[in-house]
């Protein structure tokens, strides 16, 4: 071990051996993972949880969570039916659109009960790109130095900031406007597809804990129809 790390460091760019990593996480949950469907201790799903756990509701991510799963390998360890509502905080900007988002957005549709919610955030295309046009990215800059300074280059011109938010070094695979979202989810078979913002989503889920991203961030809400079952 004390040699492999050096030497995955001389073959290896930081990118690869980041991937690497989480593919060794991937692979230790495919293999040791749950396998059989089962009842979950609650009816509210938080997927990919990461370091946002959730108190009462089924965290569900590669490690660290209640269950831990590879999630774009299928099937979801539920049984059909199972919850009332999904809630799901930047993880689909992580995963290909049709591999791996829509294989995904089946399976949550799946595992709702007809009616059931699924509510979905990810950065904003649109507002990023509307935030370049009007200022060259300045407020949006000023706004991201405040929250989160180590993600900006020091010094580096304000409209580098389009750069962070829609590839965050590589970890975003695409990202999404309402538009393209609500394609995606249409394609899966959900309906009353609607546009929300953070307060909506802390009103119906107070146990989530406050973000204050809706200048950055777009959050859907949708329905797997009250009849639906495929
Ligand atoms: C940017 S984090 C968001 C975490 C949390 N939702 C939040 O907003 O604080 C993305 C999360 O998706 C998870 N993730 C990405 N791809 C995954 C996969 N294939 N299987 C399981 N989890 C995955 C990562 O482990 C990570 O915790």
């Amino acid at each position: 071990m004390s040699l492999f790390r050096p030497f995955a460091r001389f073959v290896f760019s930081d990118w690869t051996r980041r991937g690497i990593k989480f593919d060794l996480l991937r692979l230790r949950v495919k293999l040791f993972g749950p396998r059989r469907y089962r009842k979950p201790s609650s009816p509210l799903m938080h997927l990919g949880s990461g370091s946002t756990y959730v108190k009462g509701w089924v965290n569900v991510d590669v490690a660290g969570a209640d269950v831990n799963i590879d999630l774009t390998a299928r099937p979801l360890p539920f049984f059909d039916n199972s919850f009332e509502a999904v809630v799901s905080q930047h993880l689909i900007e992580h995963l290909d659109v049709e591999t791996e988002v829509m294989p995904l957005a089946g399976e949550v549709w799946r595992v709702l009960k007809p009616g059931g919610e699924l509510w979905l955030s990810t950065p904003d295309m649109a507002k990023i790109c509307r935030h370049y046009l009007e200022d060259g990215a300045r407020v949006l800059h000023e706004y991201v130095r405040r929250r989160d300074p180590l993600s900006l280059p020091q010094n580096a011109p304000e409209r580098f900031v389009v750069n962070t938010l829609f590839f965050q070094r590589g970890y975003h695979r695409n990202l999404f406007d309402f538009e393209l979202l609500s394609w995606v989810l249409c394609q899966c078979g959900f309906t009353d597809i609607q546009r929300v913002n953070e307060k909506d989503v802390l009103i119906r889920f107070p146990a989530f804990p406050p973000r204050n991203d809706d200048y950055e961030v777009l959050m859907v809400r949708c329905r797997k129809p009250s009849g639906g079952n495929r």
